[in-house]
């Protein structure tokens, strides 16, 4: 049996920092109007350790997802039916699959094409009989699948580097299988059966490429790929079935930058939403959100290919900026405009969450905080945590590598749920 796809590495840099500032003071944040009971329960929620599962989270892993419990608890927490949830780093779209399935209108927007494309095919439903023709379709994918059988040709995509590092004795039965596969699936006539059966194969060659010691055997490829469309079909029928009695529109997915989003058309138009929910890339972590990592070190595009979509970018632009720089301008500077963008989108119903991991958080938080606020969003807290801690909400990050934890330092295994209202 195919082994589950192994978590993404992310590496915390250690720099030193420009400023190092303490952590500041749990009793300077106000608190959050919230009654007792509904604090436990987000709490909860924060700290779930339960897997991914349900609805159509596992279409895709994708780097430093959210926990869809910590999320649906969030929006539970702080919407309503018909509210406007936002998530402007949307990255693999958990937020928008749980505000859907809870009725809640919702916008996310990432500047990844590969984000987008795994948004939008998480937002797909599927009833019950379209759903067995859906699999029927990918079980006549997998058998066009054979090294006998010849190799479409993608040149352009060839020349524009997508099959990078895929060349090597040992992987050119892999680049080929997936070769074969998205050819059949450009054959096929429906845009959501095709979008559907592509997120098979990006899951089926993530399992088989990203991080692997001992690459899969051709049959192996096949069959994981029918195993992928079994787990695509049968979350996009949850979805259906969640969202079957809702009245609201399905989210909208926009690809584009945090900044400047409050002069965006469709965001303008959807007015104020009620809960900002989201994570940033995190400070000073290294964390490959747009290639897999073969052979080592070496990096593959090739999820951009399956998924039909340009990249074109290079790692510090999904990630605010490089590491190098003491302080990490870019970065700060990056989320300054982020938040500022935010905050004139917001009013004084909207609730921003935010729940961001640092390399280095003796200062990286502080320095966090304090951008936040000049940005105009003021920080609140939960009185239901007392003292604990700083008086924050941390939580564990379950199944994350990260080479941290291995040289004995743990700011990056765990991540702060940060709350914060506008503070005009
Ligand atoms: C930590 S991931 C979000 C993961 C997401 N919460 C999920 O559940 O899958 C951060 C995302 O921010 C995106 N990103 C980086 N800079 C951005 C920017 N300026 N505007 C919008 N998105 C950006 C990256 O492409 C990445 O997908």
């Amino acid at each position: 049996m195919p082994m589950p796809h192994e978590p993404q590495p992310m590496t915390p840099t250690v720099r030193s920092a420009a400023i190092i500032q303490p952590i500041p003071a749990p009793v300077m944040a106000p608190l959050l109007p919230l009654d007792h009971d509904a604090q436990l329960a987000l709490i909860a929620g924060a700290r779930d350790a339960k897997p991914v599962e349900g609805l159509t989270h596992c279409h895709y892993n994708y780097p430093a997802r959210f926990s869809p419990q910590m999320v649906g608890q969030i929006i539970e927490t702080f919407t309503r039916p018909g509210d406007l949830v936002f998530d402007p780093y949307v990255g693999g779209g958990t937020t928008l699959v749980e505000a859907f399935a809870r009725g809640r209108k919702a916008i996310g927007s990432d500047i990844s094409t590969l984000a987008e494309f795994v948004t939008r095919t998480k937002l797909v439903s599927l009833n019950p009989t379209d759903a067995e023709r859906f699999e029927a379709t990918v079980r006549t994918v997998a058998s066009k699948i054979h090294m006998n059988l010849p190799e479409p040709s993608f040149d352009d995509w060839a020349q524009l580097g997508y099959f990078r590092n895929l060349g090597s004795k040992n992987r050119w039965r892999l680049r080929k299988a997936i070769a074969q596969a998205v050819g059949a699936i450009e054959q096929l006539d429906d845009p959501s059966h095709e979008a559907l059966a592509r997120c098979a194969v990006l899951r089926t060659a993530h399992w088989a490429l990203d991080g692997r010691k001992k690459l899969p055997t051709t049959d192996e490829f096949r069959a994981m790929l029918e195993c992928s469309a079994g787990i695509i079909a049968r979350g996009a029928v949850q979805l259906y079935h969640a969202v079957e009695d809702h009245r609201v529109l399905p989210p909208q997915v926009l690809n584009r930058s945090i900044i400047g989003v409050d002069e965006d058309a469709a965001v303008i138009k959807a007015g104020a939403p009620r809960l900002i929910v989201t994570s940033p890339p995190y400070p000073g972590v290294h964390v490959l959100y747009h290639r897999w990592q073969v052979d080592g070190r070496k990096e593959s595009p090739a999820p951009f290919f399956i998924a039909k979509a340009l990249d074109g970018s290079g790692e510090t632009y999904y990630t605010m900026g490089g590491r190098s720089k003491p302080g990490l301008p870019t970065y700060f500077s990056q989320l300054d405009a982020g938040l500022r963008s935010l905050a004139n989108i917001a009013d004084n119903q909207t609730t921003l969450v935010q729940v961001v991991a640092f390399a280095e958080p003796e200062w990286q938080l502080a320095r966090y905080l304090s951008v936040a606020a000049e940005a105009g969003w003021e920080e609140v807290k939960l009185s239901a945590l007392g003292e604990q801690e700083d008086g924050r909400l941390w939580r564990a990050v379950p199944n994350r590598k990260w080479h941290a934890t291995s040289r004995g330092k743990t700011g990056g295994a765990r991540e702060v749920v940060l709350l914060h209202r506008l503070n005009r």
